[in-house]
């Protein structure tokens, strides 16, 4: 019987479970430990940030960044709608007002050209997703936050080994986050990373994490108590799951390379349905290398609902994505919208994800590739 090809499959690829087995000599199961070092020392090196906190989940890493950006009721941050929640999410939670622009229909990444006319004298900053791990176009970006000194935010959730020109994604704002949740490229369960660029949120981001206690000054011996001094929230990683994220890291040139070929031969093998025009395939620019977090196609004439079924039919498993922030109920009620909303509308209507994990093999992108024309020869 022909087995499902299914979109995601979260593995184990290295030494995770020993890892894990080594806590028990060393006898330190919550945040901050040996793994937690080991997984920091790895980040800090690869993507060149200046320090690395290794948090729950990409939303906890999000969180922080309202609360080291002083995010006060009203004050405003602009980001992409075609983005998931948590981008949003964790400035309404202090009180803050997402601006949605809309994003540039070729890398369905924000567009630069729409930010600045979103800019009030309530805004604080801009938060630069790199959707499926292609990078924003961060040079006018940064520009423009130069300009209105605003502080750019890198949700690169997607975006692990990615790289904008030739600095890796991570590096460039204030601060950024990664996430390191089953379905990305590096996993742990959940989890997520804060990446520090600016040093002057280094000490902060410390105790924020830290239930906002200056517990890491008393782990270092600086002060003899440890004692409630800002805002936070218990945002630490356990070392059960550093212990395993470290095993991935470890791995992580290796999957970002297996990933990319998969990525190339979803490329090539639906290069003709584009020239007919039945669907248009990711744009990669030349300022950036991705790391094929995702192979998207964007279904023409709105068929795309009708392809997925198709495949399920098949046995391939293909999704859509994000429903757009600025249609969604609490968006409605928490969110500023700037500009129209074309090809964010256009690509939460239209995209399609196909299958993309390690254990996928060549026949199975050829298999899905097959349907696909078969789906569209049969003009369903
Ligand atoms: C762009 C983006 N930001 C944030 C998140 C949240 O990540 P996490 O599940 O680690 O909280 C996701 C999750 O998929 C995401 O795609």
């Amino acid at each position: 019987m022909k087995s499902f090809i299914y979109f995601n499959k979260a593995k184990i690829v290295n030494n995770e479970l020993a890892n894990i087995q080594k806590l028990s000599k060393i006898g330190h199961f919550s945040s901050d430990g040996y793994f937690t070092n080991l997984c920091r020392k790895w980040l800090i090196k690869n993507t060149g940030c200046r320090e690395a906190l290794l948090v729950h989940s990409c939303t906890a890493a999000l969180e922080m960044c309202a609360i080291l950006i002083n995010i006060k009721p009203k004050d405003e941050i602009i980001m992409p709608s075609y983005t998931f929640v948590s981008t949003a999410n964790a400035f309404v939670l202090r009180g803050g007002v997402p601006v949605f622009v809309d994003i540039d229909p070729k890398t369905l990444n924000i567009d630069p050209n729409k930010i600045e006319r979103a800019i009030t004298k309530k805004t604080r900053g801009i938060v630069a997703v790199h959707y499926a791990g292609v990078s924003c176009d961060m040079d006018p970006i940064l520009k423009i936050a130069k300009k209105y000194k605003l502080y750019v935010i890198e949700d690169a959730a997607q975006a692990i080994l990615s790289k904008y020109k030739s600095r890796p994604l991570g590096s460039i704002g204030d601060l950024a986050t990664l996430s390191f949740h089953e379905t990305k490229n590096i996993h742990c369960g959940e989890g997520g990373a804060l990446l520090i660029n600016n040093p002057k949120f280094i000490k902060r981001a410390k105790i924020i994490r830290d239930k906002g206690t200056n517990r890491d000054l008393f782990n270092q011996n600086m002060v003899k108590k440890y004692t409630w001094v800002d805002y936070g929230s218990s945002y630490g990683l356990s070392e059960i799951n550093a212990a395993f994220l470290y095993g991935q890291l470890k791995q992580a040139k290796k999957i970002t390379r297996k990933r990319l070929a998969i990525f190339k031969l979803y490329h090539k093998l639906l290069e003709n349905l584009e020239i007919k025009k039945l669907i248009k395939r990711p744009t990669i620019p030349t300022y950036t290398k991705a790391n094929g977090h995702m192979y998207y196609i964007l279904v023409k004439n709105n068929k795309r609902d009708k392809l997925i079924k198709y495949l399920k039919q098949k046995k391939i498993n293909t999704v859509f994505h994000y429903v757009p922030l600025h249609s969604s109920h609490f968006g409605k009620l928490k969110a500023i919208i700037k500009t129209i909303m074309k090809n964010t509308n256009y690509a939460s209507n239209n995209l399609l994800r196909l299958p993309l994990h390690t254990k996928l093999i060549n026949k199975d992108v050829s298999i899905c590739c097959k349907n696909i024309y078969s789906f569209f020869k049969n003009k369903k």
